[in-house]
């Protein structure tokens, strides 16, 4: 049986699931999207990924259609009506189907879409083995804080790290990394220092990044919030990658150089696993 999909108000197959040629999400780009994580049917750190949604749209001038509450009725009838234990929930806003013009159109309705993908979270084997990454030049707009559905600069990141055989794109401006294609860049200095580029509108706010940072502390880890180099990544004692979907994310080399011992350093493990307990027990 076929996935259902939510659109403008209905639940319906994938076949049925349509929106217009005019939709402005398709002709400009003029939308955007949340991922969630779910866990055991229930999803992973909801409230912070309904928060960047609010802050994301509002950025845009643009508005949800449903409430706060009405969103996560969809999202859950979703996952349980998609038999979905582990995987992910998707929504995607955008300005809706008018003639096209660059300017917003007057009485649009915003098109409203939700679906979801089943996923192995917990026992992907590259979180035992770490990954590779390249570096790519970051190539996207100048508001990267908001999660527009403007994807084309990390799509063709993406494609070039798999073309490498690598699972991440380290984009990399004015000689530092910015962050990762669709993730969020750690290293661990052998100083034992957790650094990480700070908040700015060069990066996306991750949630990930903000629930790993909080346990980080409270474990009395040290942390400090400033970019660094593709250089710096190669010469530090750990890396990972932080993604609502990749949980904490081990990187072993970037560039084909080595990171540490080549294989996932022991605070990056401990990381995932606590931020895996973490999210687990406060799923909803
Ligand atoms: N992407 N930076 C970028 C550019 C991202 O696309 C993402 C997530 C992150 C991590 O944010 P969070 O921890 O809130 O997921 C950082 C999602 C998973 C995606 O596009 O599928």
């Amino acid at each position: 049986m076929s996935d259902l999909v939510y659109v403008n108000g209905a639940f319906v197959t994938r076949d049925e699931a349509k929106i217009s040629v005019f939709d402005r999400g398709f002709l400009f780009a003029d939308g955007i999207y949340e991922v969630c994580a779910v866990l055991d049917g229930r999803l992973v750190d909801n409230s912070a990924h309904l928060d960047r949604l609010d802050r994301s749209v509002a950025a845009i001038d643009l508005a949800l259609p449903l409430a706060r509450d009405a969103l996560i009725r969809v999202q859950k009838a979703l996952v349980a009506r998609n038999g979905v234990a582990e995987g992910l929930v998707y929504m995607q806003v955008t300005r809706g189907a008018a003639d096209r013009d660059f300017s917003f159109p007057a009485g649009a309705t915003p098109t409203l879409v939700a679906f979801t993908q089943k996923k192995q979270i917990l026992d992907a084997p590259a979180a035992a083995s770490g990954v590779s990454a390249i570096s790519t030049p970051d190539l996207r707009w100048a508001r990267r804080d908001i999660k527009s559905v403007a994807l084309l600069a990390q799509v063709l990141a993406k494609q070039a790290a798999r073309r490498a055989g690598c699972a991440e794109a380290f984009m990399v401006e004015d000689g530092l990394v910015t962050e990762g294609a669709s993730s969020t860049v750690f290293i661990i200095t052998r100083d034992g220092e957790i650094v990480t580029r700070p908040l700015s509108t060069a990066l996306l706010p991750g949630c990930t990044r903000k629930a790993v940072l909080r346990l980080a502390r409270e474990t009395g880890m040290n942390i400090v919030e400033r970019a660094f180099s593709i250089d710096e990544a190669c010469a530090a004692a750990e890396c990972f990658f932080t993604s609502a979907t990749a949980f904490v994310m081990p990187v072993v080399s970037v560039d084909g150089r080595m990171i540490g011992a080549g294989k996932p350093g022991q605070a990056t493990l401990r990381l995932r696993e606590i931020y895996i307990e973490t999210a687990r027990a406060t799923a909803e």
